[in-house]
């Protein structure tokens, strides 16, 4: 059995290969987390001055999303040069000394790997536009030729997953209307052409450059799209429909995009590059497929961990919550990888607002969830993004965030590694007035009047209850903050016994100092709104899903999400217990 002990009291805590198995890892969203310089922007070295709250949060790692060059058409997402930071953001020696800030607080960094697609200001992509059909240029990107009598139609009618065509049409150097080149997501992200051995030999190099600079781990974006069957003639959009087996969709891999076989010829590679390092390099690959077929990505072959995003979708319920549990603590032995919990990340409704809504209209979809293995548009039938489904005045915000603070109490005792998103240890919520003037999501703007987009969790942090853009910097925030921001900033909840901060805090140190091996037992309850669960060392978790008060077993209540009544558990709570094994 696996132990994480080692890492944490040795003075070899760094060289543990197996930290990840069962880290807390907390997800930065760069440009929003903290501006050192002022700029409206979240910046490098805002991580930097940050160190000390991320030590005393008490968690293992951070995952840092793009921070790469951007003309942010895509949050980042869109990459100009793989091996920079922003300037916007810092420089490289800026990266530099995060790093060993952070590494000098025992916290690990997993930096966003973006391969499926490269921004168009990539200077390969600015090549390819530059040079000729048939060129070696083009080759590294999906250019085809287009359909009709002069090529006007786009090869096939597929839609991209932010809304909209999935080809557009260039113009050649000389002016003329030329061939089409692929991109899933937005217009400004061309799909990179992964048969091309150039390519995979960059990626190398990338993957290299950041583990030298000492990147503990990676985060793979859309890790099921890069491999494409675009053997002639494409099918169309009614062709693929036909050919999904159900809600199923296409979970054999014969889809021309998503999730093929042969993307694992990529991971295994990288496997290699990975295992040169001491300890090797992890990887945790970021793929909405059928359960089925999510082991594929989770093996140690390949990168060795895969997000299962099962509880983020599902309701607040002890039924739904118990099958997912249990299903993924089996898989993932299946697999030798250790098990993915999130409930909250920087493409979803944040969790908090989710379980405040009604059910039914509290389905969290992000974009990716938008792209349905069919490769259709389940996800844009008005239920997708915030409020779609239910107005912004159903929303129930106390009720919402006791869930929230129950559900992570549950989640933080779970064996396997817990994602955490920034804001969501302040309790935040979605912030839904943001003004359409100021979105800058393209999935909002690509869907005019659909969807409203992910803009709402990725409004900077308020870290003081006052002065500018609440201790965000000192130049106001790039996306608007709410007036009840000053209510969640961490000045106020600091050292303020039942906050959800020092309830995160709180849980944290004890989930490090409790947690021993990957084993888990459910404990009968009688009660089919109450999940009781164990794990060695007599650490006993219980939720209340129900709405009227239980009794909690014999022990110590080390931690509750809420205060308790008269010793019981009240509806939408969860305790930890320990007492002797
Ligand atoms: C998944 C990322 O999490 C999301 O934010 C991004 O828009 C798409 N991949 C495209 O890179």
């Amino acid at each position: 059995m696996f132990s994480t002990k080692a890492h944490r009291t040795g003075a070899d805590r760094m060289s543990d290969p197996n930290w990840w198995r069962q880290a807390a890892v907390y997800q930065i969203y760069p440009r929003s987390f903290y501006d050192a310089n002022g700029d409206g922007l979240g910046d490098i070295k805002g991580v930097t001055a940050k160190v000390p709250y991320l030590k005393e949060l008490g968690i293992d790692a951070v995952w840092l999303s793009p921070f790469y060059p951007s003309a942010l058409a895509d949050g980042g997402y869109d990459v100009d040069d793989y091996r920079n930071v922003d300037p916007k953001l810092g420089t490289l020696e800026d990266f530099d000394e995060m790093a060993a800030a952070l590494h000098a607080a025992g916290i690990r960094i997993v930096v966003d790997i973006v391969p499926n697609h490269s921004s168009d200001r990539h200077e390969w992509f600015k090549e390819a536009l530059a040079s000729p059909k048939g060129s070696a240029a083009r080759e590294r990107y999906i250019f085809r030729d287009g359909r009709g009598e002069n090529g006007e139609l786009p090869p096939s009618d597929w839609d991209s997953v932010f809304g909209g065509p999935i080809w557009d049409r260039i113009t050649e150097p000389d002016g003329t209307p030329g061939q089409w080149y692929m991109h899933i997501f937005a217009k400004e992200q061309p799909d990179f052409n992964w048969e091309n051995p150039e390519i995979r030999e960059d990626f190398l190099k990338t993957l290299r450059f950041w583990s030298d600079r000492g990147v503990d781990g990676f985060r793979i974006d859309v890790a099921h799209g890069m491999a494409k069957d675009l053997s002639e003639p494409l099918p169309m959009k009614a062709d693929l429909e036909a050919k999904a087996h159900g809600t199923d969709g296409f979970a054999d891999g014969s889809h021309p995009f998503w999730d093929r076989d042969e993307v694992h010829e990529v991971y295994a590679e990288w496997r290699k590059l990975f295992n040169e390092y001491n300890p090797p390099r992890t990887a945790v690959a970021e793929a909405w497929v059928h359960e089925t077929r999510r082991a594929r990505y989770a093996s140690p072959e390949g990168l060795g961990q895969a997000f299962n995003f099962d509880l983020l979708q599902s309701d607040f319920d002890a039924a739904s919550f118990k099958k997912i549990i249990a299903d993924n603590l089996v898989a993932a032995k299946e697999s030798g990888a250790s098990s993915t919990w999130v409930f909250s990340n920087h493409d979803v409704v944040r969790h908090a607002t989710r379980y405040g809504l009604p059910k039914g209209g509290s389905v969290a979809q992000g974009t990716n969830a938008a792209q349905d293995v069919t490769g259709g548009t389940k996800g844009q039938d008005g239920k997708g993004w915030l409020l779609a489904g239910a107005p912004a005045e159903e929303l129930d915000v106390e009720l919402g965030l006791r869930r929230a603070r129950a559900a992570t109490l549950l989640l933080l005792a779970l064996p396997g590694s817990a994602y955490l998103y920034q804001g969501e240890e302040l309790g935040l919520r979605e912030v839904s007035e943001i003004p359409d003037a100021e979105r800058q999501d393209p999935s909002f703007f690509r869907n005019p009047g659909v969807e409203i987009g992910r803009d709402g969790c990725r409004v900077p942090l308020p870290w003081t209850a006052d002065g500018s853009s609440f201790g965000f910097g000192a130049g106001g925030a790039h996306l608007p903050q709410p007036e009840w921001f000053k209510d969640y900033a961490v000045s106020k909840q600091e050292g303020v016994e039942g906050s959800t901060l020092e309830l995160y805090r709180t849980a944290l140190r004890l989930r490090s100092e409790l947690q021993t091996d990957e084993e888990l037992e459910w404990v009968e309850t009688g009660n089919q709104d109450v999940l009781h669960f164990s794990r060695p060392g007599g650490w006993h978790t219980v939720t209340n899903f129900g709405s009227d008060p239980v009794e909690l077993p014999d022990g110590d209540v080390v931690v509750s999400s809420g205060p308790l009544d008269n010793g019981k558990l009240p509806a939408d709570t969860t305790a930890w217990v320990v007492r002797d094994a």
